[in-house]
């Protein structure tokens, strides 16, 4: 199984174009920079799939020698795109798709409605390329040898989709491939006995790192909205959880241009490694078995 991480960034990117707080202007004048959360994944290092579509996707997958058509064809390694969730952060780049022969998207019964009612971007594509919108429930065999499983994780509906019905907004997904198991959940509201079956077994686990900590976001930008209430464990709570599982290895992603830990140079990164995780680099490669 490869993985190459595409984005780590939260909604909006590091640095994000309207902010001026003391993250994203380091980031400005230091050249740091995050693009918005989006994983490739492959079972046999031929057929990929993306796991969601980030507003970033076309410099990202031009960033990405593994995703490239073969010389002299259209034919793309991309088999298809898995959503976690119908945010705007994981769903604007199926735009981006578009020139594509067929795009097959799988997502929850929920994301799909979302895609096809309160932003019909499903539509609106079908007039470009032929789309396919799989729901994803338990286990599926997916192209390459690579199984995927979906386990929901929060309720939590976009805000343009707040009346819509249905559970499994946000999902995580639990990839098994040559034998070995890595889990991307970049939405996590909670660390409960449900995730830990859904880490149960894993080498990698890639996690919501949106904020460092509760009042992060109070305190960047004067708006009061705890980390949790936006369906994110921060990650200093995250950590105590982390150091109970020394076999499995956890990498911090999705994070939020207001996260100190978004920088190389952060000394909270000390508690993070203590842990003994990581912060996802862009671009970083994964390869299991
Ligand atoms: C989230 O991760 O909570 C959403 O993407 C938030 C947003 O962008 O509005
Ligand atoms: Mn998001
Ligand atoms: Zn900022």
């Amino acid at each position: 199984m490869r993985v190459r991480i595409l984005g780590t960034a939260a909604g909006g990117g590091l640095p994000q174009w309207n902010c001026g707080c003391r993250s994203c202007s380091r980031a400005a004048e230091l050249g740091v920079a995050r693009s918005q959360d989006c994983l490739a994944i492959s079972g046999d290092g031929t057929s990929w799939y993306l796991v969601n579509a980030s507003p970033d996707l076309r410099t990202q997958l031009l960033a990405s020698p593994e995703l490239r058509p073969a010389p002299g064809t259209r034919r793309t390694p991309l088999e298809g795109v898995l959503l976690t969730s119908a945010e705007l952060d994981h769903t604007l780049g199926l735009l981006t798709l578009r020139e594509a022969a067929r795009l097959p998207i799988y997502a929850t019964a929920a994301v799909h409605q979302a895609l096809r009612q309160a932003f019909p971007i499903a539509d609106v594509i079908g007039n470009y390329t032929q789309v396919r919108q799989e729901v994803i429930a338990d286990r599926r065999l997916l192209a390459g040898g690579l199984v995927v499983e979906a386990v929901g994780v929060s309720d939590k509906r976009p805000r343009y989709a707040r009346e819509l019905p249905g559970t499994g907004w946000a999902v995580a997904y639990r990839f098994t491939g040559s034998g070995r198991r890595l889990v991307y959940a970049p939405c996590l509201p909670a660390w409960n006995d449900a995730f830990e079956r859904i880490i149960d077994g894993a080498d990698v686990v890639l996690l919501d790192g949106t904020f460092h900590t509760e009042d992060e976001l109070t305190h960047a930008s004067g708006s009061d909205r705890p980390a949790r209430s936006m369906g994110h464990l921060p990650i200093r709570d995250a950590l105590p959880e982390i150091a109970r599982h020394p076999a499995t290895r956890f990498l911090f992603t999705h994070l939020n241009n207001t996260n100190p830990l978004a920088h190389p140079d952060a000394p909270e990164l000390a508690d993070v490694h203590g842990a003994g995780a990581e912060i996802a680099a862009e671009g970083q490669v994964l390869v299991l078995g």
